[in-house]
C-alpha cells in the first residue's frame, strides 16, 4: 500500500526497482559494460516507438530532442504547418520560429484536437514539415496520428511528432504510421528521472537532414548516428539514468507493452468516469480525443485549491497551464500507476469537493 500517489502529468514517479538500478557504482561511457547497456536501451526504445530505425538518445529534456529535429532536417526559412492545440504545441511553433523557420499555425480552441482536414488545408507543395503533438500535455487531448500518416506518406513533407507525453504509454507505431520524426523524453511513462530525450528519424527525414543549413553542433544528429554504431554517445551521457531506462524498459517488458498500454487505458478511462460521477466535466471537448496517459479536470475557479487540497491528503497532482490555472487540475495516469492510486485519487476528491458549498 502507497503512502502516497505521485500522479503528476511528469516528472511522474519513480518505482523503487529503477531507483535502485541507479545505486551502482559509476561506469565510464566508453566501456563495454556502458555499451552492452545502451545496446539494450535503444533496442527496447525500437519497441516503445514502433520502428526498426535507431532510436537517439539525448542528454537533455524533452526540449533538447524537438531542437534537434528542428536543427538537422529544416532550413532557414522551410515553411512548416503546425496545430496549435495547447502550451506545447504552441512551444514547437515558437521554436521553429526561433530558427527561422516560416510557421502556418492552425488554431484550434482549447480542449480540442487537430483534425486532418483542416490541417491538410494549410498544407502544400511548400510545406516542409507538419508538427502534430501526440498528447497535449496542456489539455489533455490526443490526436490520430495514423491518421495524418496516412495523408502525408505520399508527400515530400515531414510528418514530425512529439510523444514526450505519449511514449511507453500510448501505442505508438512509427514506421506503421508513417512517422518521420519522433520524439520524446524520460521524466512521462517512462518512468524515469528527467534527463534524456529520444528521437529517431525516418530514412525521409535522413535525406532531409542532407539539405539542412541549420547550424548543429551538440544536437548533431548525424555525430549520434557515428557513435551509435559503437553503441555510444559523442559526448558524456546521463549514465545514471540510461541505467534507469534500462530497468524501467525491463518493467515495461516483464509487463508487455500491450498489458502497459492497456493499464494506461483502463485507469485513465477510471478517472474520467469517476470525476463525471463527483459532477466535474472532463477539458477535451471530444471524449473519444481525451488523453489515456492524462486527464485534464475541468473545474471552474477551484482547480488550485483542489490540487492543494489533494496534496494534503498525499495525491499529488498539477494544475492547469495558462490561460486555465484556476480553472483545470492535471492527473497523470502515466507510468507507475495502479488501480489503487486511482481509487485513492478519487476517493480523495470526493472529500474535496465537499469541501466547497457550491461543490462541485
Ligand atoms: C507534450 C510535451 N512536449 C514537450 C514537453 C517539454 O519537455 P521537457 O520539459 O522535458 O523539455 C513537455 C513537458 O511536459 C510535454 O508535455
Amino acid at each position: 500500500m502507497k503512502n502516497e500517489s505521485v500522479m503528476m502529468v511528469g516528472p511522474t514517479a519513480v518505482p523503487q526497482r529503477v531507483l535502485d538500478a541507479m545505486n551502482r557504482k559509476s561506469i565510464s561511457h566508453r566501456s563495454v559494460e556502458y555499451c552492452e547497456i545502451q545496446a539494450r536501451v535503444s533496442a527496447g526504445l525500437k519497441k516503445v516507438f514502433g520502428t526498426q530505425n535507431e532510436v537517439y538518445i539525448l542528454t537533455s529534456s524533452g526540449t533538447g530532442a524537438m531542437e534537434a529535429a528542428i536543427q538537422n532536417c529544416f532550413s532557414f526559412g522551410d515553411e512548416v504547418v503546425i496545430p496549435i492545440l495547447g502550451t506545447f504545441s504552441a512551444q514547437f511553433a515558437a521554436m521553429a520560429e526561433a530558427f527561422k523557420l516560416k510557421v502556418v499555425r492552425v488554431d484550434y480552441a482549447l480542449g480540442e484536437a487537430a483534425d486532418v482536414e483542416t490541417v491538410m488545408h494549410h498544407v502544400t507543395p511548400a510545406t516542409k514539415g507538419v508538427f502534430v503533438i501526440h498528447n497535449e500535455s496542456a489539455t489533455g487531448v490526443f490526436n490520430d496520428l495514423q491518421a495524418f500518416g496516412e495523408v502525408l506518406k505520399e508527400t515530400d513533407t515531414l510528418f514530425i511528432t512529439d510523444s514526450v507525453s505519449g511514449a511507453g504509454g500510448l501505442e505508438m507505431k512509427m514506421d506503421d504510421w508513417h512517422i518521420d520524426i519522433l520524439l520524446s523524453s524520460s521524466q512521462k511513462a517512462l518512468m524515469v528521472p528527467a534527463g534524456l530525450a529520444f528521437i529517431s528519424l525516418s530514412e525521409k527525414a535522413w535525406k532531409a537532414s542532407e539539405t539542412s543549413d541549420i547550424p548543429t553542433y551538440y544536437f548533431d544528429l548525424k555525430k549520434s548516428r557515428d557513435f551509435y554504431s559503437k553503441d555510444q554517445t559523442p559526448n558524456t551521457p546521463a549514465v545514471y539514468n540510461v541505467f534507469a531506462v534500462d530497468e524501467a524498459l525491463k518493467m515495461i517488458f516483464e509487463e508487455g507493452v500491450e498489458q502497459v498500454y492497456q493499464r494506461h487505458e483502463k485507469n485513465t478511462l477510471a478517472i474520467i468516469d469517476g470525476v463525471k460521477q463527483l459532477g466535474y466535466d472532463i477539458f477535451p471537448k471530444d471524449e473519444k480525443r481525451a488523453s489515456r496517459t492524462l486527464t485534464a479536470v475541468y473545474a471552474p475557479g477551484k482547480a488550485k485549491r483542489i490540487v492543494e487540497e489533494l496534496a494534503k491528503r498525499n495525491i499529488i497532482v498539477n494544475g492547469g497551464l495558462a490561460p486555465n490555472e484556476e480553472d483545470v487540475f492535471r492527473v497523470g495516469t502515466m507510468g507507475f500507476i495502479f488501480k489503487e492510486d486511482v481509487d485513492a485519487f478519487l476517493n480523495a476528491l470526493s472529500e474535496v469537493r465537499n469541501l466547497f458549498t457550491d461543490c462541485p
